[in-house]
């Protein structure tokens, strides 16, 4: 199965996939890093871990449609079967969503659908909630509203900040996405209607839901 993973920044969630592939937990291939800036981490990362990436200038293109034409040109030509969003801060297109139905998914830091868009930290510190946390979902026309696969529950503190909280987050975002990427890899992955489920998962009352099994 082949795996492309679209970033705009730091790459840390591009690097969890990445290695994860890379030590055989995933059984797949990362065919491709596509960014939409340069100088970034996530380049810096690929390069470390012998990925090939691709640059894709957005002011190169007079549309979001055909700038997301040109990528799915790329990613058709390199048979990719998974397209993984990871810190790529670009709305995608309609046709984007229609080239790889039910293939794109996303990770965003706060339990959807609570907090989407930009900086779901300081809203959720703002809001004054207990528990925040991450979600993987599927990407659909929406602004974070996909199918949810799966989620991570971080309690938020009176002492917290959204960088504390940004951080404390990451760490389950490092554990969740290469688990549902590789929920999805080995075919588990059914869905109906708005309701993704995981076959054969352990959907306990712990605070990870469907719980880990890989990470
Ligand atoms: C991650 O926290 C990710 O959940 C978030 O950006 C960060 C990227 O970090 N994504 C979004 O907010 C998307 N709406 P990374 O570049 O180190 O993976």
């Amino acid at each position: 199965m082949k795996i492309a993973v679209l970033a705009s920044g730091r790459g840390s969630n591009f690097e969890s996939i990445a290695k994860a592939v890379k030590s055989g937990k995933i059984s797949g291939e990362i065919a491709v890093l596509i960014v939409d800036r340069k100088n970034i981490g996530a380049i810096e990362r690929a390069e470390k871990l012998g990925v090939n990436w691709i640059y894709v200038d957005p002011y190169g293109y007079s549309s979001r449609e055909d700038y997301d034409r040109k990528i799915v040109s790329i990613l058709k030509h390199l048979q990719v079967d998974l397209v993984c969003l990871a810190g790529y801060m670009r709305i995608v297109s309609e046709v984007f969503i229609e080239s790889f139905p039910n293939k794109i998914m996303n990770i965003h830091p706060a339990l959807l659908p609570s907090f989407p868009g930009l900086k779901p930290h300081e809203k959720a510190i703002k809001y004054g909630v207990k528990v925040t946390g991450a979600t993987v979902h599927f990407v659909d026309n929406g602004i974070d509203t996909g199918s949810i696969i799966v989620q991570a529950v971080v309690p938020v503190s009176p002492q917290d900040t959204s960088s504390s909280l940004s951080q404390k987050v990451l760490e389950l975002e490092h554990r969740i996405y290469p688990q549902a990427v590789k929920w999805f890899v080995d075919g588990r992955i059914e869905i109906k209607g708005r309701s993704v489920i995981v076959k054969n998962a352990n959907y306990s009352t712990l605070p990870i839901v469907p719980a880990l099994e890989d990470f």
